[in-house]
């Protein structure tokens, strides 16, 4: 119970509501057979409560839906672009921007342009469509989180962390010549939605100063990222989120970002250079032909409009405590029960330890899958394995690549439900856990030579 009782509960009304259509637990059987075991091929109208991501699905503010009316669809020179431009400055002291299409939008364009052929990226722990844009630049993403992160029960404040000495040695041994730059993400959703410390973006600063190379963020989630600084952080305490912001980008040379998550939009993403004119040159010769022109980046006016307030709505203290909380809300109730998660909870999402939930399954038959396709059948929840069968295989030995992590990923969209839903999931998560002994790891009926999770179907293993 909080002393001060405006803070108990979320801190907005309710101005518009989708109606959630229920299904019968027969209904949902049948439909997740049919739609070979993936829940990525199941209709979403058929999904009760949809945690596969936080991207996207943001419910956005009346502030935002207003700016939506003030759209300039003009080819060249929008308004909305130049508020945009202000924004960015004056959040993230940066004074080159450009908007794409999503965040993958803005890795395509920047990465070739950073990337010679042969040359490595050292991330605390890439995305999987940032690595995948490495590797169509001809380069190789390397991960140096800390070892910390692999070790789920144990808490520890910045899991997102480098680990400085691997980044060093890594540096020292392939030669500073072939480091393309480094990337932080913030948070480290690959790690469980795991902050990065500001200490430790310092210390990445300096390594990247002492080794002549860039340091980019991979931005996505950086106001959550402060706020966990706030919070944990010695000498944070009393500073604001825009301050923070502030001094975790002024180590930087720029960012990308998919405005999907803290930007509170629908669509978008951004490139923001810090000051190198020369290299901003570049992404506008390389947006122009792949996204549009530098002052729309495959977006509509309005949506910029909306981006724009959403970065700035995004640094309000009560929104991301109540944001930070609700995640937490969920962890807690399910720590409570003895299920193992990834502890302390992330930003945007609770991340369950599949190996751990199912120690019976093998790896390779998909434990995490597996829950996922129990909590759909439970109670209508759509969830995503962030595991082995998205790992995928070895593209050279064709064995299956078996991450360290395997995790079910309960990611919550901001703004979008209410603790009573955390309060289904949590039961839901409890029943599924009771009866973990009866359930079967599965294997592939199709499996798609690349990208397999989205397409693939399965069967369970009797
Ligand atoms: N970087 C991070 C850290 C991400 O989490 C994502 C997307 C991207 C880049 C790519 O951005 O989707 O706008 O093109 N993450 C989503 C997720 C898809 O579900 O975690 P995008």
């Amino acid at each position: 119970m909080h002393d001060d009782l405006t803070k108990m509960a979320e801190p907005y009304k309710i101005k518009m509501v989708e109606p959630l259509k229920i299904t019968t637990r027969e209904e949902r059987i049948k439909l997740i057979k049919e739609a070979g075991y993936n829940l990525f091929l199941l209709k979403s109208d058929d999904v009760y409560i949809d945690l596969l991501t936080d991207s996207g699905t943001s419910a956005m503010s009346d502030y935002q839906w207003a700016g939506m009316m003030l759209g300039d669809e003009s080819y060249a020179g929008s308004r909305n672009y130049l508020h945009l431009c202000e924004i960015v400055k004056d959040i993230f002291g940066y004074n080159y921007v450009v908007p794409t299409h999503q965040g993958r939008g803005a890795e395509k364009v920047l990465f070739p342009i950073l990337i010679k052929k042969g040359q490595y990226v050292l991330g605390n722990m890439h995305f999987d469509t940032t690595k995948a844009h490495i590797e169509l630049a001809g380069g190789i993403g390397i991960d140096v989180v800390i070892k910390e992160a692999e070790d789920t029960e144990n808490y520890h404040p910045f899991k997102g962390n480098f680990d400085l000495e691997a980044l060093e040695n890594f540096i020292k041994d392939k030669k500073p010549e072939n480091i393309a730059f480094i990337l932080a993400t913030v948070t480290c959703n690959g790690a469980g939605g795991q902050p990065v410390s500001m200490e430790n973006i310092k210390e990445v600063r300096k390594i990247a100063d002492k080794y002549g190379l860039k340091l980019f963020f991979d931005a996505a989630r950086f106001a959550e990222n402060a706020y966990f600084i706030k919070q944990r952080e010695k000498g944070y305490e009393n500073k604001s989120i825009k301050e923070i912001v502030r001094e975790m980008f002024s180590y930087g040379d720029g960012f990308t970002m998919s405005a999907k998550k803290d930007a509170l939009v629908n669509i978008g993403g951004l490139i923001a250079i810090k000051d190198d004119e020369e290299l901003f040159t570049k992404v506008k010769t390389i947006l122009i032909p792949m996204e549009g022109f530098v002052t729309y980046g495959g977006l509509a006016g309005r949506d910029i409009e909306a981006m724009a307030r959403g970065l700035e709505e995004v640094l309000d203290e009560n929104y991301l405590a109540w944001r930070i909380n609700q995640v937490k809300y969920l962890g807690d109730k399910l720590r409570d029960a003895g299920i193992p998660i990834q502890y302390p909870t992330g930003g945007h999402a609770v991340f369950i330890d599949g190996k751990k939930f199912l120690p019976h399954v093998p790896q390779e038959q998909f434990p995490s899958h597996a829950i996922c396709v129990e909590l759909y059948i439970e109670a209508g929840i759509r969830t995503v394995e962030v595991g082995a069968l998205l790992a995928g295989r070895d593209p050279v030995t064709k064995k299956e690549i078996l991450p360290k992590l395997d995790f079910v990923r309960l990611t919550i969209p901001r703004r979008v439900y209410t603790n009573s839903h955390m309060d289904v999931i949590a039961e839901a998560v409890k029943r599924v856990y009771a009866r973990r002994d009866k359930i079967k790891g599965y294997r592939f009926t199709y499996e798609p030579p690349i990208l397999r999770h989205f397409t693939a179907r399965l069967e369970p293993v009797e």
